[in-house]
């Protein structure tokens, strides 16, 4: 059973897995996974090792952008289950020692939402409109010049020509968190989660919530007037006996990101300066160092996160000409060497497994998964793709289904046919085929994983001098992670054992792109 989930600061070194739970496992041969295929598969998960899942939105949705629509925020979506299911869930991930985050998505809700429906009925002027950004337009356009996330105006008008603020798709209204009623709405949210069993939330887009419609400019990012609806939820998680919020907060100034993990707001928030380094070691060993001294003056663990639903796999990114991830560019189709990808991949597995702070598995990360870039374009799903006018294929490829076993699609994924197809080739990357390698990517998180909870985990760190091209460094339990990113092979320390490197070592040399995890000798 994965250790420390009795300890009340157990989320501090965590091992968090993310479920991407339409692409999962599917239990009912719907094509879509499901609450059933989920929990089947705990036991995988509790074999990999990790503390908790955190799962994407599993609301009532019209998935206009895969359930980060939310129609309903005390439910589940009828394709992925029902409420006793997810009750049950989170009660048998408990009894595996995996504790269960879910997805609050606070910015806005689905169009198809009660409170939304409800405000286009009662026309102009309504307290019902108050909940969202209702305003009239200027001229023949929009209140103002906002561009949506996803690309055209962040304004739709609606028939009596009053036109409401979205961020993201058309499908997804802003609410408007200077009323009050919303802000009570979201505290009973939470508490609905939490009085389920639920151990934490992860909070969608968590710093556009406030906004200043006045402004010329956008103005919506990380206001300050957001601080104060954290504080209020963090009373509301205390009181529960340390649930955790978790913040999605992708602010390029780490001052203000640090803000958000102050001891009585979030307790830790993603890190996406990690996640978008180049696979440089400057670039790394500096977007650490910006990390470590962002968290530790206001004692927050770190994460470490190299994927999640919305970037690039890593082995497609690290196998690019341009290693480094930008939400702005994406790079749909930059050719990648798969192979150098899938080295470099593992090697920032583990040294992102050595950090202090807790640490993010993106599923299918474990089992190196690479973008699947050659979506028949019918098929894309991502509102990106409709929003940029068929100019930005978007997220799909890194939310294709898993492949569990069997040598042709679905891969035990499903008995029908998977909502996204997979690749053929993806015969040699299934968990059956990896359990069976001791070499393989899964079989390296495996044992990462459970070395990680033994001497790693939440605490300090030590930079050790090997040269520019080698990331090295010491934890306190006397673990040494060396990273050579230089092209030529790095030599090992002279004394210590090799508990664990990311690809074969060359007697005393370790290759470049190889990451090596060393005992001291005592
Ligand atoms: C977050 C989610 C992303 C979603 C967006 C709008 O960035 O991670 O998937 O599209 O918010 O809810």
């Amino acid at each position: 059973m994965p250790g420390n989930t009795s300890t009340p600061d157990w989320w501090r070194g965590a091992a968090i897995y993310q479920v991407y739970l339409r692409s999962f496992a599917d239990g009912n041969g719907d094509g879509t996974g499901d609450l059933a295929g989920l929990r089947s598969r705990l036991p995988y998960l509790a074999d990999l090792g990790v503390n908790a899942i955190w799962l994407n939105p599993w609301y009532p949705s019209p998935m206009a952008d895969g359930g980060y629509d939310v129609a309903d925020y005390r439910s589940i979506e009828p394709v992925f289950g029902t409420l006793a299911e997810a009750e049950k869930l989170i009660e048998e991930a408990h009894d595996l020692g995996i504790r269960t985050i879910v997805d609050v998505v606070p910015n806005h809700a689905s169009d198809q939402h009660a409170w939304f429906q409800e405000a286009l009925a009662a026309g102009p002027g309504s307290e019902a409109r108050e909940r969202f950004w209702f305003r009239p337009g200027v001229g023949d356009g929009p209140p103002n010049g906002w561009q949506s996330i996803f690309g055209g105006p962040a304004w739709t008008q609606v028939p009596d020509g009053e036109w409401y603020l979205h961020l993201f798709a058309p499908e997804q209204p802003d609410f408007n968190w200077n009323n009050p009623v919303v802000r009570e709405e979201f505290l009973e949210v939470l508490r609905f989660w939490f009085d389920r069993g639920v151990d934490g939330v992860r909070i969608d887009s968590a710093a556009v919530l406030v906004k200043d419609l006045d402004s010329v400019e956008e103005s919506y990012t990380d206001h300050d007037g957001v601080h104060e609806i954290y504080r209020e939820w963090r009373r509301v998680s205390d009181s529960y006996g340390g649930r955790i919020l978790i913040g999605e907060v992708w602010l390029p100034d780490q001052e203000r990101f640090a803000n958000y993990l102050r001891p009585d707001e979030l307790h830790t928030a993603f890190n996406f300066d990690f996640l978008s380094s180049a696979w440089e070691p400057a670039a790394l060993r500096a977007s650490i160092d910006l990390t470590l001294a962002t968290h530790v003056p206001i004692g927050a663990p770190a994460t470490w996160v190299l994927s999640n639903h919305d970037v690039a796999r890593p082995v497609t990114r690290y196998g690019r000409a341009v290693t480094s991830w930008d939400n702005a560019e994406r790079r749909d189709g930059m050719p990648s060497d798969l192979e150098l990808g899938r080295r470099r991949a593992r090697a920032a597995a583990l040294l992102a497994m050595a950090l202090p702070g807790s640490v993010y598995v993106y599923q299918g990360e474990e089992l190196g998964l690479n973008e699947v870039e050659d979506i028949p374009e019918e098929l894309i799903d991502d509102p990106m793709w409709e929003r940029s006018g068929h100019t930005v294929r978007g997220r799909d490829g890194c939310r294709v289904p898993l492949p569990w076993s069997g040598t042709e699609p679905p891969f035990g994924y499903s008995t029908g046919e998977p909502w996204l197809p997979q690749p053929a080739g993806w015969r040699d990357l299934t968990v059956e085929a990896q359990e069976a390698d001791l070499g393989s990517m899964l079989c390296l998180y495996r044992s990462a994983l459970r070395l990680r909870r033994e001497l790693l985990g939440d605490g300090t760190l030590t930079w050790l001098p090997y040269g520019d091209e080698v990331i090295a460094f010491r934890r306190d339990s006397g673990l040494v992670c060396l990273v050579n990113l230089g092209a030529e092979p790095a030599a090992l320390p002279e004394s210590g054992s090799v508990l664990l490197a990311s690809g074969p070592l060359d007697g005393d040399l370790l290759p470049s792109d190889t990451a090596v995890w060393i005992m001291e000798a005592r």
